[in-house]
């Protein structure tokens, strides 16, 4: 017998289901009462009442069972744990850093960073700061400052590595603020503000060199950093035949350290660190760890965290895993496309976005169409988004209102949570609720805190 080998074009889940999580299903009539409960804010709904939750893809993927065996067998000493000698030993082979700071999540190692480089009047340039990260930086009295090339704020263009920073005004903001007024440079991988966009060896590399050249440290947002080094093997030059590790453990090498939030590709449902070599910075970021999050060998994490996360590392690297995680949101974004929606392009690591300014002209920014959209999600299929818009970004320290740059609605895929079935229907949905978009209207807000409104604001729709 002579059978030539199968290939297959279909990208399967490199995984099979051991331990299920039913969801609820919802009527339509039903879901109008919870959205009206929730002050059609869907941060206020109960995650039981929403059938498929895209509401962010930071602690909310699936752990492996080698993950689940390394937490029995944690250690959970409050000193010299042998779990952290696991996640040190192996943030060490990844990243090559000399030093572990182990925190509860991203943000803690972001105050603990920032909280100890940055000064009033300083300027921390980065391709696009995260809303935390620039909020620990405005917190310390620093200016965080977004230097993504111009492509990264057309959702139409196609460009590779719509991430990576603009290098001429980079060096124009050293040159106008001066070295001694910039304790770092930072730059996201993926870019997640910005349509989770990669960022490329080349750019990396170039920053690097350019943060060498003025002799300012250089650090990485790390949070997706296996999301982008497979963008880097599929996109970029050269980089084709190496493994996910290698690529990642290149981005490093260029790099003083990062921050990471393990909720991300830690594939954890909690933890996060910060990573540097400087023993001098190192020494004081753990004086402070000590005040805010722990001992230096667990900071903010339980033992079985660190295990978690010492696991979860690898297998976010691992080809099979990615291959499959990159393709399920490429997928999605085909299908929207080929319906004629607009959506950022290309389609990033960890979400498609819908540009809801295109797709609801009729609604002005200030009635929050990205917001309208993505309520209209959750009523006709029980899915929840999250809106990047002028809810988000609309209010100034003045009280005044303003347009977003872009109004988004994010949908952020949990890792090897949903399968392919899950994401036809997440289309049809969308396509439906397109299809009806001249039925959509504005909404306005009726009460809610000054900062990050977003969270807890109730709002009510214009035109009920
Ligand atoms: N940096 C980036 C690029 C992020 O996306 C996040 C979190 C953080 C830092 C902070 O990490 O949540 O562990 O404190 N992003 C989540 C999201 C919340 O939904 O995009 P954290």
């Amino acid at each position: 017998m002579k059978l030539k080998e199968f290939e297959s074009d279909t990208i399967i889940e490199p995984f099979r289901i051991r331990s299920v999580e039913p969801v609820r299903f919802t009527t339509m009539e039903e879901r109008a009462q919870l959205l009206k409960e929730a002050g059609f804010n869907p941060f206020l709904l109960k995650a039981d009442d929403v059938l498929i939750d895209l509401l962010t893809d930071s602690g909310t993927g699936a752990m492996s069972s080698k993950q689940w065996s390394g937490m029995i067998a944690s250690d959970e000493s409050y000193a010299g744990s042998s779990s952290f000698y696991k996640l040190e030993s192996a943030v060490r082979d990844i990243t090559g850093f000399k030093h572990l700071i182990p925190t509860h999540q991203g943000r803690a190692a972001e105050n603990i960073f920032f909280t100890t480089i940055a000064r009033e009047g300083d300027v921390i340039p980065s391709n696009t700061h995260f809303d935390t990260t620039r909020a620990h930086i405005e917190h310390a009295g620093a200016e965080a400052r977004d230097l993504v090339i111009a492509e990264g704020h057309q959702p139409e263009s196609r460009h590779p590595f719509k991430g990576n920073m603009d290098l001429a005004k980079l060096e124009k903001t050293i040159h106008d603020t001066g070295v001694d007024n910039i304790p770092v440079i930072m730059i996201t991988v993926t870019n997640n503000s910005g349509g989770g966009q990669p960022v490329s060896m080349d750019n990396i590399r170039s920053v690097s060199e350019m943060a060498r050249k003025y002799d300012i440290p250089f650090f990485i947002d790390a949070c997706r950093f296996a999301e982008n080094a497979w963008f880097i093997k599929t996109r970029e030059e050269g980089f084709s035949g190496e493994k996910p590790l290698d690529i990642a453990r290149k981005m490093f090498s260029y790099a003083d350290g990062c921050t990471m939030s393990a909720k991300k590709d830690g594939m954890a449902n909690i933890g996060g660190f910060l990573a540097l070599n400087s023993d001098e910075l190192a020494s004081e970021c753990r004086n402070l760890e000590i005040l805010t999050e722990g001992f230096p060998t667990y900071g903010g994490m339980a033992g079985y965290d660190m295990e978690a996360v010492a696991q979860g590392l690898y297998e976010a690297l691992d080809s099979d895993y990615l291959r499959y995680r990159i393709r399920s949101i490429a997928y999605l974004g085909d299908k929207l496309s080929d319906a004629g929606i607009p959506i950022v392009q290309p389609t990033g690591g960890h979400a498609v976005y819908l540009d809801a300014r295109k797709i609801l002209p009729h609604i002005p920014p200030t009635q929050y169409p990205a917001w309208s959209f993505n309520n209209a999600l959750y009523l006709l299929g029980g899915v929840r988004g999250v809106e990047i818009g002028t809810v988000m970004f609309g209010r100034q320290p003045d009280g005044s209102e303003k347009p977003a740059a872009m109004e988004l609605v994010r949908l952020a895929f949990p890792r090897r949570v949903y399968t392919q079935s899950h994401v036809d229907y997440l289309a049809e949905v969308i396509i439906s609720v397109f299809r009806q978009r001249e039925q959509l209207g504005g909404y306005k807000i009726v009460s809610g805190p000054t900062v990050l409104r977003h969270f807890s604001a109730r709002l009510e729709p214009l035109d009920p």
